[in-house]
């Protein structure tokens, strides 16, 4: 998934950081917290190494895609594939407030794709309350139906907007792929708190943080996917359709709040090691980060060069640079 923040092509930059601080060996069994887990690429990568991972994020969608690839460990019946995929469309939430066809003056989906993601959600529902699917199909499902229809969303990539005419990606019919199963050690644990209050309820080796950079909340530039993974049929506002977000706006996107919460987080933190990613754009400067961490224990820090996510046009001009630094912060406590 195409996501703000995403560390899929950091990932070995990360690793091979990360690695060489903690002296790691495969049959350690360190627990490994990732956070801020957005699409869970990071805990999963660190499950495949036989840690036992602890993932967390503010965002449902977020939290029912690390359910999945964090909790779900051995092999999933997927002989409903087929099934999902044969469903006719149905007029649901989906089609009701983003589709244009049903006059909702939103065009986030053609009304085909709509109504079929209506139709699939609304079966995994309803076969999951008559127990006729587990909690790890459950999830394998729900989050593959997330990863998916995003792929067929005709915005210019997150739900701030969509785009008046159909793109070509989103023209295509609608078609339900599975996400893999991670392969670890032992089952993760995951939650969807603030992490600021989830800090005091758990403890673990290594702590991986990687926050808003900025202040583009997730809340509402993933707005839509968070509705399809609730399908709580909320009271949308504006032209974009905004649900409520009020309790899942982050302190770590406001140059107001964020110094004191990301102070508070390693007060708190009962991990050896923690780790932040942030870049040299961000709200809180290299110094800052840098003075913070260091009242708690031995600070250092790791650099690459990284090529900028490209949300759209109007963002890149925004931006003189194309490549930007990112750091891997590191505090042994
Ligand atoms: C930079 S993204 C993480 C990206 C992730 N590492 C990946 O590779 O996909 C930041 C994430 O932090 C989450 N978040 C923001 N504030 C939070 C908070 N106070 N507590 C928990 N999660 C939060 C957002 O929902 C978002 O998914």
């Amino acid at each position: 998934m195409n996501y703000i923040g995403s560390k899929l092509s950091l990932i070995d930059f990360l690793q091979e950081s990360i690695l060489s601080v903690i002296d790691y060996n495969e049959c350690d069994e360190y627990t490994f917290a990732d956070l801020f887990a957005g699409t869970g690429v990071v805990g999963s990568t660190f499950k495949k190494k036989g840690c036992k991972v602890i993932a967390n994020d503010i965002q449902y969608y977020s939290y029912v895609m690390n359910k999945h690839f964090i909790e779900n460990n051995d092999f999933i019946d997927d002989s409903l594939l087929e099934y999902f995929n044969s469903l006719q469309g149905q007029e649901g939430f989906v089609y009701n407030n983003y589709c244009l066809g049903s006059g909702s003056e939103r065009n986030y989906f053609t009304d085909y794709n709509g109504k079929k993601c209506d139709a699939i959600r609304m079966q995994i529902e309803l076969l999951y309350n008559k127990g006729e699917i587990s909690t790890a199909q459950y999830y394998y499902y729900l989050a593959s139906l997330i990863n998916s229809i995003d792929k067929y969303a005709n915005t210019a990539s997150v739900y701030g907007a969509f785009l008046k005419h159909i793109k070509k990606s989103a023209a295509k019919q609608f078609e339900l792929e599975l996400l893999p199963i991670i392969k670890g050690n032992s089952n993760g644990l995951v939650y969807n708190e603030d992490i600021n209050e989830l800090v005091f309820k758990i403890k673990g080796d290594i702590l991986y943080l990687d926050p808003p950079y900025n202040a583009r909340q997730y809340c509402t530039n993933y707005h839509v996917l968070e509705t399809i993974s609730r399908y709580d049929n909320p009271i949308l506002k504006g032209k974009t359709g905004l649900r409520e977000y009020s309790s899942q706006k982050s302190a770590f996107c406001s140059k107001r709040t964020v110094e004191k919460v990301f102070d508070d987080l390693l007060a708190n933190a009962k991990f050896k090691y923690i780790f932040l990613s942030y870049n040299n754009e961000g709200l809180m400067s290299l110094d800052t980060i840098k003075n913070i961490m260091s009242q708690y224990g031995k600070y250092e820090v790791f650099t690459t060069e990284y090529h900028r996510f490209k949300a759209d046009k109007e963002e890149n001009r925004k931006h003189k640079a194309s490549s930007t630094t990112e750091y891997l912060h590191c505090l042994i406590k």
